[in-house]
């Protein structure tokens, strides 16, 4: 099996690797660099991904920041639905010929998506998706964990529609001890420290939910799913609204500058 990490930071995505070769002894293992705050960089990305001629059973979107200060990126777009939002549309939506072609009715190739509990405090604000009028880091964070499983349900809708054998479902990992935390307030800090043990999974247990997603005997065929603790959970009822969903897919082709395929939206 061919495992690629791609990460906006060379050294730790080295060690990473070599990690995983250690303790796997599979030496296809390999850091690509991917920017997701760049269009540009996600562009060229998918260049050399397909430059290699690699298949791709697995595509699990994961990055993401939280609690950033009001920042923009070079494409102008607000750093939490840029990154975690925008970056993975795109990525996936380059990357779908791939998993098209590597799919197959036993063997679907696999879209895993990571969202957030906090998806369901979320509000997708379509008048000021860029948070320009008003910011707050918390509905920032929150809106594009919301965004995030509106664009994976309705991925897998249209998917299914085209007969692909590519399934799409979306993921909320728990509550994992991890960097993501970095931006919280010290009190924040202090408290996880104190309770951490307490409350929170490692990033191994953290990480069972995704692997379940993206192999599970269980789950294929079976796409448009929330999952958490390895099951299948209702999302936020407003995550289900279709028309939400293929306006938020529009708004997001313009954005990134990709052409709606209008033959899949009905
Ligand atoms: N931890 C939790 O409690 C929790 C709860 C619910 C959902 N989640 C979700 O789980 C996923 C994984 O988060 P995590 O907890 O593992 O956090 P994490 O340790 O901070 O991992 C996030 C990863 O995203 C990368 N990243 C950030 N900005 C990037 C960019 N511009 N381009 C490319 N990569 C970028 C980070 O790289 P650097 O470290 O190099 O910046 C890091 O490797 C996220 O989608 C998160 O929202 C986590």
């Amino acid at each position: 099996m061919h495992v690629i990490i791609a990460g906006n930071c060379e050294d730790p995505g080295q060690e990473s690797v070599k990690r995983i070769i250690k303790e796997t002894r599979n030496n296809k293992v390999e850091f690509m660099y991917l920017e997701l705050a760049s269009l540009q960089s996600i562009r060229q990305f998918v260049e050399h991904f397909k430059a290699k001629n690699l298949s791709l059973h697995v595509l699990v979107n994961n990055a993401a920041v939280m609690l950033v200060p009001q920042r923009y990126t070079e494409d102008g777009f607000e750093e939490h639905f840029a990154v975690n939002y925008l970056g993975h549309f795109l990525l996936t939506h380059l990357l779908l010929d791939a998993l098209r072609q590597s799919g197959s009715s036993d063997h679907n190739s696999r879209i895993v998506t990571l969202s957030s509990a906090t998806h369901y405090i979320g509000e997708l604000n379509l008048n000021d998706l860029q948070s320009r009028h008003s910011y707050s880091s918390h509905g920032a964070y929150a809106q594009c964990k919301l965004a995030l499983v509106l664009f994976s349900y309705q991925l897998q809708q249209r998917l299914a529609v085209e007969g692909s054998y590519v399934i799409s479902n979306v993921v909320d990992p728990g509550v994992v001890n991890t960097d993501l935390y970095r931006h919280t307030t010290w009190l924040f800090k202090l408290c996880k420290w104190l309770t951490s043990w307490l409350l929170f999974q490692t990033p191994s247990q953290g990480a069972s939910t995704v692997i379940y997603a993206a192999v599970s005997p269980d789950l294929e065929g079976s796409g448009g799913f929330y999952l958490t603790n390895g099951q299948k959970t209702k999302s936020a009822d407003v995550s289900y609204d279709e028309d939400l969903q293929k306006e938020l897919w529009t708004r997001s082709c313009k954005l990134v500058g990709i052409l709606e395929t209008h033959d899949q939206a009905s």
